[in-house]
């Protein structure tokens, strides 16, 4: 027997809005919700707006402590941008649950998962990304969304990941019970695995109201051949691939295809899987990330993904609060232009 949903899942993508409105007025900050367009809900920084850096080499930067806080950014309401194919806005930076939500309870790694959560709704953020592939998470979000003050604020996205129409009904199903979630919000075919089974599936479950949005997911350039086809093939609302400062691939081809399809793109592994940050994370920052309302690395390369206008929303995945309290931080204030994204990933090198 399926257990069902007990927070209620919001269908209609304008009671979706108009409740996500009310949360985020509970919480005392200003709306960004307002209109759909890119431009009134994330206002990229114009060249104009960026003023050149007194002091922009890295070596002549001071060198930042350990951080504690979020900085200033973490005060300001997330922006948000449109799903194209409802026009629902989606807060832009969400959570990534791979590892970090693969805990048992009892564990010290799972009692800090509740802060997670916490910050990712206290900033306004609501996308959480899972998969059966992850161990334990599925059920882990699902006990503690229950758990949650703000059952109604996640929009739960997660993957089928087997082979065969059956085995996925099966799979989806045990998801579905597994986070407590009826519907699911976004149910995507994990790196395209079984693709043409599952889609005839996912097809018929929106119509059913079983999930509200479909799509596909991958993490690798050498499956973009395959996802483009996808893309121009079938009526997708989401995309789900790998974006970072250092892997630049999708932008040749893909984000521009989702822009002009009205494809939802979500970015996974913003960090590069978190090596990006051990391998540089330590450097100090330009005197030019303070200009985009940066305090850390990890607000840097995030608000690079964001800088691009067909990304939707980023999911860093992350198992501790004080992290997420940092990544959430990106979803604020001014995003980099054209101009700015080449500067910052030039100086990334
Ligand atoms: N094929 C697919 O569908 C696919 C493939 C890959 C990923 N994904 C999805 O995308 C999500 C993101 O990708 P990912 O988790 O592989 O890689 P990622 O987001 O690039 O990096 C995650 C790593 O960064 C660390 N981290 C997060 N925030 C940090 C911060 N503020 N400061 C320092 N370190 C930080 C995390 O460690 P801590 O836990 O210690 O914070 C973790 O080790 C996944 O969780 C998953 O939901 C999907």
């Amino acid at each position: 027997m399926q257990s069902q949903h007990k927070r209620p899942r919001v269908q209609d993508p304008e009671a979706h809005r108009m409740r996500r409105r009310a949360t985020l007025r509970s919480l005392g900050g200003a709306l960004a919700l307002a209109g759909h367009n890119y431009a009134a809900s994330s206002p990229a920084m114009h060249s104009s707006d960026v003023r050149q850096p007194a002091a922009p080499s890295l070596a002549q930067a001071a060198a930042q402590p350990e951080r504690t806080d979020p900085g200033p950014a973490a005060a300001m309401t997330m922006h948000t941008r449109p799903i194209p194919s409802s026009s629902q806005a989606l807060p832009v930076v969400g959570l990534g649950t791979y590892v970090g939500f693969d805990v048992e309870p009892g564990t010290a790694a799972y009692r800090e998962l509740p802060g997670v959560l916490k910050a990712l709704f206290d900033a306004g953020g609501s996308v959480i990304d899972s998969s059966p592939m992850y161990g334990r998470a599925e059920t882990t979000i699902g006990e503690l969304l229950e758990e949650s003050r703000e059952p109604d604020g996640a929009f739960v996205a997660t993957k089928v990941w087997t082979s065969s129409r059956e085995r996925g009904i099966e799979q989806m199903t045990q998801s579905m019970q597994r986070l407590k979630a009826k519907p699911i919000d976004l149910m995507q075919i994990h790196n395209l695995v079984d693709w043409r089974a599952h889609l005839l599936t996912l097809k018929e479950w929106k119509e059913l109201g079983r999930i509200r949005y479909l799509g596909v997911s991958h993490y690798t350039p050498s499956a973009y051949p395959q996802l483009e086809a996808v893309m121009r093939e079938h009526t997708l609302d989401f995309v789900q691939l790998n974006y970072s400062i250092d892997e630049r691939e999708a932008e040749a081809r893909l984000l521009p295809l989702a822009a002009d399809l009205g494809i939802a793109v979500i970015a996974n592994r913003p960090f590069g899987g978190g090596g990006l940050l051990r391998r540089h994370g330590q450097r100090p920052l330009p005197a030019w990330a303070s200009e985009l309302g940066c305090s850390s690395w990890a607000q840097v390369l995030l608000k690079f993904v964001l800088g691009h206008p067909a990304v939707t929303c980023v999911i860093p995945g992350t198992g501790k609060a004080r992290h997420m309290l940092d990544n959430v931080a990106a979803g604020s204030g001014p995003l980099p232009d054209l101009a700015m994204r080449e500067r910052m990933a030039a100086e990334w090198l």
